[in-house]
């Protein structure tokens, strides 16, 4: 009998067809809605494989009720949706998706911090909606990007390509991490203490993964810190950035602007408290969305189930 994969969102036929010739596929027929847990959790319990997304949780109790299950291959490079942990202990592999995204991610992190510190959404609002009467003085200023010091929460792959592309901006660029990187490529300095960078830093970029360790991690406390002019990019996971405490910072005029693609509860909902403010850019978890990165994804997710389920080690393994 071939193996059975479950694909927990309705994915283009030509990313999913290397599967089909080799294994029975099962996909929830949805593109947009999240596939309910009740029917996840059944899948589980009879599948080889699954194919996830960072929209769907997978605990270890579902797991413990997964006695074929042999791999999951969750679809992008963060991986807190998944109990890596329990997984170890079941035997079951988790892969994800990193490299590909890389450069995707690290343009549209630019990219948002750009945008909040320029004030391209919200001098586009005012514009479309006929609040642009004349050029004025100092109508629509922002803050600099060029010249000023970037402080990159997280140095990883993501990071480092932020790095790069600041370095065309005539930025200086420290960071905070776990630990120091020597990395020959860019140059940015390490700054041991994360209220030494959230003090120095125009702009605070956080790229860190979400953890035990850095959840809640910037709350009322580490605004403070930064400068009245700073701008708070939030491009990794939600979790990490208490919201209520950035919600009273932007609107104190603690920090100048956010710029958020990610949220503690995604979709963030339409009347969030952030979005009524006018210096926060708010888009909705794009990082990675390219076509060209998404079919990328795609492809290495459909390879570490083949390799798993033909007992050959994936390429991306991460529990
Ligand atoms: C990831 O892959 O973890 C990104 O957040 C997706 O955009």
């Amino acid at each position: 009998m071939k193996p059975t994969v479950f694909i927990t969102r309705k994915l283009p036929d030509e990313r999913v067809e290397p599967l089909r010739e080799k294994f029975n596929i099962r996909m929830w027929d949805s593109e947009d809605e999240a596939v309910p847990v009740d029917l996840l959790k059944k899948e589980a319990a009879e599948v080889d494989a699954l194919w996830t997304m960072l929209t769907d949780t997978i605990n270890s109790e579902m797991m413990d009720n997964a006695p074929n299950l042999k791999i999951i291959a969750n679809m992008a490079v963060g991986f807190n949706n998944i109990d890596v942990q329990a997984a170890k202990e079941k035997g079951i592999i988790v892969t994800n998706t990193p490299d590909v995204l890389t450069e995707t991610t690290a343009d549209l992190a630019f990219a948002l911090l750009l945008s909040t510190a320029r004030k391209m959404t919200s001098s586009e609002k005012e514009l479309r909606g006929g609040g642009w009467h004349s050029w004025t003085p100092m109508g629509f200023t922002g803050m600099d990007v060029n010249g000023t010091t970037l402080g990159i929460i997280g140095m990883g792959r993501i990071g480092e390509a932020v790095a790069r592309r600041a370095k065309g901006f005539n930025m200086r660029v420290i960071y905070h991490n776990r630990n120091r990187k020597e990395n020959a490529e860019v140059r940015a300095d390490f700054v041991a203490n994360l209220d030494d960078l959230l003090h120095e830093a125009d702009h605070v970029l956080i790229l860190a993964p979400l953890t035990e360790e850095t959840e809640g991690m910037i709350g009322e406390r580490e605004l403070s810190l930064m400068k009245k002019t700073a701008t708070l990019i939030s491009a990794s996971r939600g979790g990490i950035v208490d919201e209520v405490a950035l919600y009273e910072a932007l609107k104190n005029g603690t920090i100048w602007g956010a710029g958020l693609d990610v949220y503690k509860t995604e979709p963030v909902h339409v009347r969030h408290p952030l979005l009524t403010l006018p210096n926060v850019t708010a888009v909705p978890h794009i990082g990675s969305a390219t076509v060209q990165t998404r079919h990328a994804m795609m492809k290495l997710n459909a390879q570490a189930i083949i390799d798993v389920l033909e007992d050959r080690e994936p390429a991306n393994r991460v529990g």
